[in-house]
C-alpha cells in the first residue's frame, strides 16, 4: 500500500522532473526548502525506505509535521512506522548500531546532518550513483563511496544501472551509471524522487533554513527603506551648511 501511494505520488508531478541531471559523478542538484510538495514526497520516501536501518536522532516527527504542513494524522499515518512512537518524538529506528556492523559490515550513519556536512550534490550522486557490481557482496557498488556496504535500496523502483566507463590516465574508470530501464518508474521520474529526497535531507539539516531566508529578504527590504530615510535626513540636516 505505501509503496502504491508512493508510485501515485510520483506519478502526479512528471512536469517537474525533466530538467534534472542524468547521474555522473559530477552531476549537481538544485533544491528548494519553499517546496513543501517535494519536500513531503522526500519525508515519505526517508521513512520508508531508508528508516530501516538510518536514523535522524535530532528530528522530532511533528517539527516535520510543522515545517512541512502535515497535521499530527497525516504525519503518523504516512511518516511513522515503529511501533509505539509519537508524533513528539525523535526519528529514531530499531536497529542497533552492533546489528548493523555484523549485517553490512558498516553501521548506518544516523543522517540528520549529513546533507549540511557534505552539501546536496553529494547526497544526490551517492542515491543516484547504484549500479551492479558482482564483486561486492550485495552485487552492487557506488560512484559515490565505492566499496559501499549499503545495499541499493530503491532498487525496484529505479532498476539495477550498468556502470559508465571512461579512459582516464590509460585506466578505466567508473564516471557514471547508464539509465536502467528495469524499475518501476522512469529514468526521469526516479531522477525527481531522488531530487525530493535529497531536498528532504537538506532541509532536515537545516530546518529554519526557508525562514532565514524569509526573514533576509525582510531584513534586506528594512535596510533599503531605512537607507533613503537616512539619506533624505542627512540632505535636510546638511543644506544650510554648504
Ligand atoms: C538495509 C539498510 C539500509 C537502508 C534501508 C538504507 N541504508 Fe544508507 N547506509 C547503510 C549502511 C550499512 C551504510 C554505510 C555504508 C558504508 O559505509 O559503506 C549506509 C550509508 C549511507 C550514507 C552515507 C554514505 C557515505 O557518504 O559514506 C547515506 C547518505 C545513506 N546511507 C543514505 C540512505 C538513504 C537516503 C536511504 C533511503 C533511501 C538509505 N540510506 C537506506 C544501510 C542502509
Amino acid at each position: 500500500m505505501r509503496k502504491f501511494l508512493l508510485t501515485l505520488t510520483l506519478a502526479l508531478v512528471p512536469g517537474l522532473l525533466v530538467a534534472l541531471p542524468a547521474n555522473s559523478v559530477s552531476a549537481s542538484v538544485d533544491v528548494d526548502p519553499h517546496d513543501k510538495q517535494s519536500l513531503q514526497r522526500g519525508a515519505m520516501l526517508f521513512a520508508n525506505y531508508c528508516m530501516a536501518c538510518h536514523e535522524a536522532s535530532l528530528m522530532r516527527y511533528n517539527r516535520i509535521g510543522q515545517d512541512l504542513g502535515l497535521d499530527e494524522d497525516l504525519v503518523e499515518k504516512y511518516l511513522i512506522f515503529k511501533p509505539g512512537t509519537q508524533v513528539h518524538d525523535v526519528m529514531t529506528n530499531v536497529m542497533s548500531q552492533s546489528d548493523a556492523e555484523q549485517w553490512f559490515g558498516a553501521p548506518a550513519p544516523d543522517l540528520t546532518l549529513y546533507a549540511r556536512r557534505h552539501g546536496p550534490d553529494r547526497v544526490y550522486r551517492f542515491l543516484t550513483g547504484f549500479y551492479r557490481d558482482d564483486d561486492q557482496p550485495f552485487g552492487v557498488n557506488n560512484t559515490v563511496v565505492s566499496g559501499v556496504s549499503m545495499p541499493h535500496v530503491l532498487e525496484v523502483m529505479q532498476g539495477l544501472p550498468e556502470p559508465r566507463y571512461e579512459e582516464r590516465d590509460g585506466r578505466m574508470v567508473v564516471v557514471g551509471v547508464e539509465e536502467a530501464t528495469n524499475g518501476k518508474v522512469s529514468p526521469a521520474e526516479f531522477r525527481g524522487a531522488m531530487r525530493d529526497l535529497t531536498n528532504f535531507m537538506d532541509y532536515m539539516a537545516e530546518p529554519v533554513k526557508a525562514e532565514r531566508e524569509r526573514l533576509g529578504v525582510r531584513v534586506l527590504i528594512f535596510l533599503f527603506i531605512f537607507l533613503i530615510v537616512a539619506y533624505l535626513l542627512k540632505r535636510e540636516y546638511w543644506k544650510d551648511v554648504h
